[in-house]
């Protein structure tokens, strides 16, 4: 970690009582640690926002799989992509649902298009990409 620098926030102080509350809830031992996972989020999505940032994330998709061929269709796409395809985790949730998390990485807009095919596929019940970052420059 780089060199401490200390600063003064001047905040509203009903909005900084609805943050502490809200810190608390999540468990944070101090507003500080809690800042600093707000920055962070904010630099993990602005990186997103460049198509040619090299990023990371998962994919999580919940199907049927007795919808025809969508097991299939599903794999097919991540063969097409397994560049950007660095592991599958498939879950049988019960006798007709799978959940499947799929952890992607790459070029962002490479990734996310990986994602958007995979989640509007026809059958599949909920899918969302969750962002987030290799780590090295945070
Ligand atoms: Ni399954």
């Amino acid at each position: 970690m780089s060199d401490l620098a200390r600063i003064g926030v001047a905040i509203d102080s009903a909005l900084l009582a609805r943050f502490d509350e809200l810190i608390e809830q999540r468990g944070y031992a101090n507003r500080s640690e809690a800042f600093r996972d707000l920055i962070r989020d904010e630099l993990v999505q602005k990186s997103w926002e460049s198509p040619d940032a090299d990023v990371v994330g998962t994919v999580t998709l919940v199907y049927n799989h007795h919808v025809r061929m969508l097991n299939e269709k599903l794999t097919d796409m991540q063969h097409d992509h397994h560049q950007n395809i660095l592991s599958t985790m498939h879950v049988h949730l019960d006798h007709d649902n799978c959940l499947e998390v799929v952890v992607v990485k790459g070029k962002a807009g490479a990734v996310k298009k990986i994602a958007d095919a995979l989640i509007s596929a026809k059958g599949v019940k909920h899918g969302r990409l969750t962002i987030t970052s290799t780590g090295a420059e945070l």
